[in-house]
């Protein structure tokens, strides 16, 4: 679905991404991991094309959608949930699904994104700012399905949140995967990557540096942590 090969990406003179390798295959979810800072954001931003990778290979469906410009990727099939994410203050929670909905949403029209988000049903017309950090995330998520997307990257949707909303958030984006979206998700909260993905990966500085199945994962996990992700 998503194949990533040699991605380089620089601010400036600074090198971030030094060649990354990631498949996502369809119908998965991949969970990225790293300490503070290696380029996971970068990597997704890269993809969504908000930076502009200097080499490297984004191939979704065939398609090398490498240095496109976003709303091209957008249409091409790529959603993005960015970190802390940026919804309308002052828009109501309909509102904010409604002004990212070009079209009409053929996958996921507001009456189903409802049906999957509960606590934003009862809370449609509240405006944003008046949202929980939860509902906010939920929203961030409902915002960027109604582009029909085949792919999501989603960036630390878990941060910040209680618990009890990681666990909701969890049932939220294995429904996704359900429903045949290819997930991303760039996450810190162990918990969370290893209850939802099909495959966990590594990154540091730039490169990836490990890739397995949760079970593997588990199996050597004190050591992989201690390796890449604890500071
Ligand atoms: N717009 C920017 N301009 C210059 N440097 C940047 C910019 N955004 C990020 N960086 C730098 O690029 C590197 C990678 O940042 P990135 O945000 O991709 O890391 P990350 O893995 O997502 O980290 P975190 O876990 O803190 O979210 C960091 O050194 C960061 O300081
Ligand atoms: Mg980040």
């Amino acid at each position: 679905m998503l194949t990533i090969e040699g991605l380089n990406t620089h601010y400036g003179a600074s090198h971030v991404l030094q060649g990354v390798d990631l498949v996502v295959p369809p119908g998965r979810i991949c969970a990225l991991l790293g300490r503070n800072g290696v380029g996971k954001s970068t990597t997704l931003r890269s993809v969504m094309g908000l930076v502009r990778p200097t080499a490297g290979r984004i191939v979704l469906d065939g398609t090398d959608i490498a240095g496109w410009q976003p709303h091209l990727i957008a249409r091409a099939g790529v959603a993005y949930v960015p970190e802390g994410r940026l919804i309308f203050p002052d828009l109501t929670v309909i509102e904010n699904i409604q002004v990212a909905q070009r079209t009409p949403a053929q996958a996921w029209p507001i009456p189903r994104l409802l049906e999957l988000f509960p606590s934003l049903r009862e809370r449609s017309r509240n405006k944003g700012a008046h949202l929980s950090g939860g509902e906010q995330q939920m929203l961030a998520i409902a915002r960027a399905l109604v582009s029909d997307p085949k792919v999501l990257l989603l960036d630390e949707p878990s941060q910040g949140l209680a618990p009890l909303v990681v666990r909701e958030l969890a049932r939220v984006i294995q429904i996704l995967c359900d429903s045949g979206v290819t997930i991303l998700l760039v996450e810190q909260n162990m918990k969370l990557a290893e209850a939802v993905a099909h495959e966990l990966h590594i990154m540091v500085k730039g490169r990836m540096v490990y890739g397995a199945s949760p079970e593997k994962f588990r199996a050597e996990e004190a050591e992989i942590r201690s390796r890449y992700l604890t500071v």
